[in-house]
């Protein structure tokens, strides 16, 4: 029922709902706890600091929660969503124990281990800012969250004489506890509170150095008897006040509470990455009163309905399924980064900041280029906060996480994040000077590439490709110099990027420059490289000039489908691979400036799309990993939009769904969700420049609105069913539309297409030339000096 249903118009028992007022309704955050999506399932607001869940004994815990029927250690405040790296945050566990976990009322004889303490539990319960979850202790564990602030119930059974708490200062998903911590614990019958405050110092999960967190707990009962524990010694806590420097882990503080006139305990959790007095004014501030708990998890669902609902659809005939898909996927794109703005203690400044930028290599695809249509005033600020790390740390991130440097997965990706920003209009405060002054450095500098800007730049500038074991390293890097033929597109993609800014900040020769430069991914398309029946690949190259190879698990020979699922192998950060993460199959697809181009490369229109087919179907294509997203739609590339609209199609029935395990791969701070949403809606970013690919609606009308200029877009698909799921023609604010993409300017000044939707896939909407979407050999992106590769003299050409 699920993977059909999951995307049919037909379905139409729930014809009147409508999703305008309460699209939380439609949010299941549990879709990806299991299967690798890795997702944060726990509660938060959008872009919210406190990320409150629980956190499962599993190695699968990246996000926390994992539904594989692992026991339960704690819930902890911090987390990141999908992360494909090790285990993020999950700092400071809280959890609820029994006497039958303390072998009676004695605090001494609670397991304090993590693996010794954990419960069993039954089913999650969770919706947009609130989770829950039943302890097999008899206690129900519930959260709900404000920016800074995390407020935990939990509900003892009946009869309970003594409420037992354990918190541990020590404790993180990674258990990276650097041995530098403190606590303090003050009791005070006098307000009926008890305060714990401290700090700790950990290690990001995909990053150099480490991080220090602060947090101010706030119980709703002072406790009756207390212990904290460390260096295997229990001492005993009274009212006066305990205060301590941690280390070594584990470090838990114990305590029983009285359970008064209700069975419930609550626990309000402030966290700053400042300060304890940060931590506990925001809690202070944003949660004054602990026995609000319906309130405020009323007040972030309110949140969440207010940034969903940029985006309206009119549900009729739409299946409830199909909802729950699309509102799910959105709101998990709105999860990462964190605004801290006003918490960063990294450096003074009025510019906003944000963390968790994890990693822009998956987001610059599909995340920012959504905020650019759904919240413009965000992404504004986001972008301000990119250039704010760059003045202060000499560099804009490929990855930033936990207030670190986080690794570069492939190019300067941030490049195409401030691009597709900057093409598409969004000012707002932003100081394109200092962005663009940040882009060129990336392409001119090298510094330690293994954390920003890129490598082998003086390579690259002599041969037109990074060579094979590239080790020209100037200034001296951690960075493994693998990669290089998937590290050449991306910059040379990257490069496209500074070359549109330049061109709008009127920087001629630069622009002149990098258009030229971005051409060569070329010098690694190697024609004489075949595969199934099809000539012409991007293969790693040595400085001598000579095609390499590949890696010794290839058996000597040249495999453009290693690293695909058809063949796999280590790809992976470190692995020694020349491609990230994807085979030279998946990479060749990768020229999304110069299509064109690449069309000829391939041997003209029809290799190149029956080469799409079988990318397909021989399983070259990976859906569980970002590189696989663009390859979906480029059969507008050569005028064939109805073929698109069957593979997007295959590829939304086929891996997405809306069962817990509903992902293809690690959700990545929501980008795999997000080419759910995208398709749903019917179009794809072509992210850092301003290009949308059209497939089709799975809406019969959808409405967005831009919150920085207040325009409203209406795509209204007329005639829309199962069977008329083609676009036979289109217009564009009554003007017919025959083009197969679209640009940004429909979304920031607003307009209505309207697309007549019908059986056949053989409409001639969309299919011809002029029709096709831009790309610089032909005259695209208002560049009209520029040429292909080979100067538009495609001699091959059959
Ligand atoms: C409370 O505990 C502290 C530290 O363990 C101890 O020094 C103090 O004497 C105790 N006070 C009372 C009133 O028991
Ligand atoms: C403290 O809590 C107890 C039990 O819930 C209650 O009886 C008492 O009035 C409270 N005192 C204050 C100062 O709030
Ligand atoms: C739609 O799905 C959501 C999430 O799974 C569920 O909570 C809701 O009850 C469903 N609504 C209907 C009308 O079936
Ligand atoms: C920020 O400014 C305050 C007040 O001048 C100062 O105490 C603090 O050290 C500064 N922080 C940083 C990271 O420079
Ligand atoms: C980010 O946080 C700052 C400081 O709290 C706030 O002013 C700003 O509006 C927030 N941005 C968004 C997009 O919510
Ligand atoms: C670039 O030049 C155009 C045309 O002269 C002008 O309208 C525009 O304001 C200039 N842009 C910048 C950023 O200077
Ligand atoms: C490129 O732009 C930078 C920054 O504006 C400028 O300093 C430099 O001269 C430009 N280079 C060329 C070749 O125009
Ligand atoms: C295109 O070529 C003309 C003439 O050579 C030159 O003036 C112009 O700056 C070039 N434009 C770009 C974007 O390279
Ligand atoms: C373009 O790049 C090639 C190779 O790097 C170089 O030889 C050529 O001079 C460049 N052309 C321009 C106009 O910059
Ligand atoms: C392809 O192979 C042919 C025949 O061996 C050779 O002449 C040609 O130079 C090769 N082309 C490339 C791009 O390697
Ligand atoms: C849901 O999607 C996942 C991930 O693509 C897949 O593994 C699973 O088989 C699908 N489940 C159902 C019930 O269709
Ligand atoms: C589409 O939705 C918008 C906003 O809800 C509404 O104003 C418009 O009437 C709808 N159009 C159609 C054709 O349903």
């Amino acid at each position: 029922m699920i993977i059909h249903s999951a995307i049919a118009l037909s379905v139409a028992l729930f014809a009147s709902t409508s999703a305008a007022q309460d699209p939380a309704q439609f949010v299941n955050p549990l879709i990806g706890a299991k299967n690798g999506g890795h997702v944060f399932s726990g509660a938060t607001l959008p872009w919210g600091s406190v990320k409150a869940g629980a956190d499962s004994a599993s190695s699968d815990d990246m996000g926390g929660y994992v539904s594989d029927g692992s026991p339960i250690y704690g819930l902890s405040s911090m987390h990141d969503d999908g992360t494909g790296g090790g285990p993020s945050l999950g700092n400071f566990p809280l959890l609820p124990l029994t006497s039958t976990e303390c072998a009676g009322d004695d605090l001494t004889k609670c397991a304090v281990d993590r693996t010794q303490r954990a419960l069993d539990h039954g089913d999650p319960t969770a919706s947009p800012g609130y989770f829950g979850i039943p302890l097999n202790n008899g206690v129900n564990a519930e959260v709900t969250v404000t920016q800074h602030t995390a407020l935990y119930r939990f509900t003892y059974q009946a009869g309970t004489t003594q409420q037992h708490l354990l918190l541990e200062p020590t404790g993180d998903l990674g258990q990276s506890f650097q041995g530098i911590g403190h606590v303090t614990i003050s009791a005070n019958t006098a307000t009926n509170a008890t305060r714990i405050t401290g700090s700790g110092t950990f290690i990001p999960s995909f990053g150099l150095n480490n991080y220090q967190i602060y947090f101010c707990a706030d119980t709703s009962a002072p406790f009756v008897q207390g212990t904290y524990y460390n260096n295997l010694q229990y001492t005993t806590l009274n009212q006066t006040t305990f205060d301590t420097s941690i280390t070594a882990s584990p470090a838990v503080v114990l305590m029983s509470f009285s359970p008064g006139t209700t069975n419930t305990l609550a626990v309000r959790m402030g966290i700053s990455w400042t300060s304890t007095a940060k931590a506990c004014a925001y809690a202070e501030a944003e949660v004054p009163d602990l026995s609000a708990f319906d309130t405020l998890q009323t007040a972030a669902r309110a949140k969440w309905n207010q940034v969903l609902g940029a985006i309206e659809i009119d549900a009729t005939g739409v299946s409830n399924d199909s909802q729950v898909l699309f509102w799910s996927s959105l709101y998990r794109t709105y999860i990462s980064p964190t605004n801290i703005t006003g918490d960063n203690p990294l450096w003074n400044s009025t510019e906003p900041y944000y963390d968790s930028f994890y990693c822009l290599w998956d987001t610059f695809r599909v995340i920012h280029p959504l905020y650019a249509i759904t919240a413009p005033t965000a992404q504004a600020e986001m972008i301000r906060a990119l250039i704010d790390v760059y003045r202060n740390t000499g560099w804009l991130p490929d990855c930033r996480m936990s207030l670190d440097k986080g690794f570069t997965q492939g190019g300067s990706n941030a490049d195409c994040v401030l691009a597709d920003s900057f093409v598409k209009g969004i000012t707002a405060g932003i100081d394109w000077q200092t962005g663009f002054e940040a882009m060129l450095k990336d392409a001119h500098e090298e510094g330690d590439w293994q954390v920003q800007g890129r490598g082998g730049i003086e390579s690259r500038a002599t041969y037109g490709y990074v060579p094979v074991g590239d080790y020209a390293d100037d200034p001296p890097s951690g960075a493994s110099h693998d990669r290089t033929a998937s590290r050449l597109l991306e910059y040379a993609y990257n490069d496209f990027a500074i070359a549109l800014v330049a061109q709008g900040l009127n920087s001629t020769l630069n622009a002149t420059h990098f258009f030229n430069t971005s051409k060569d991914w070329f010098n690694l398309w190697n024609f004489n490289a075949s595969n199934t029946g099809y000539s012409g690949f991007i293969q790693p190259r040595n400085a001598d000039g000579s095609w390499y190879l590949g890696p010794a698990d290839t058996g000597g020979v040249f495999r453009p489908d290693h690293c695909s699922p058809a063949y796999p192998g280590d790809c992976f950060l470190g692995g020694g691979g020349e491609f990230y993460e994807a085979s030279s199959w998946e990479y060749s697809w990768f020229v999304p400036h110069d299509m064109a181009s690449l069309v000829q490369a391939m041997g003209g229109a029809d290799v190149f799309s029956t080469r799409l087919d079988t990318f397909f179907s021989a399983r070259f294509h990976d859906m569980g990993d970002e590189p696989g997203f663009l390859p979906t739609y480029l059969y507008n590339y050569v005028g064939q939009p109805a073929k698109t609209v069957d593979r997007v199609d295959t590829v939304l029935a086929q891996y997405y769904n809306t069962s817990l395990n509903g992902l293809p791969g690690n959700d990545d701070s929501g980008a795999m969700g997000a080419y759910a949403v995208w398709s749903q809606l019917g179009f794809f970013p072509v992210g850092g420049q301003d290009t949308y690919l059209l497939s089709r609606p799975y809406f019969p009308n959808i409405t967005i609105r831009n919150d920085a200029t207040g325009a409203v877009a209406t795509i209204i698909a007329s005639g829309l069913s199962d069977q008329n799921k083609y676009i036979q023609s289109a217009t564009l604010d009554g003007q017919p539309y025959t083009k197969n993409w679209l640009s940004h300017q429909f979304f920031s000044q607003g307009g209505t297409l309207t697309l007549v939707m019908g059986s056949s896939s053989g409409s001639t909407w969309g299919t011809s030339e002029e029709d096709l979407p831009m790309s610089l050999s032909t005259k695209g992106f208002g560049c009209d000096n520029c040429t292909s590769p080979t100067g538009d003299a495609w001699a091959y050409d059959q």
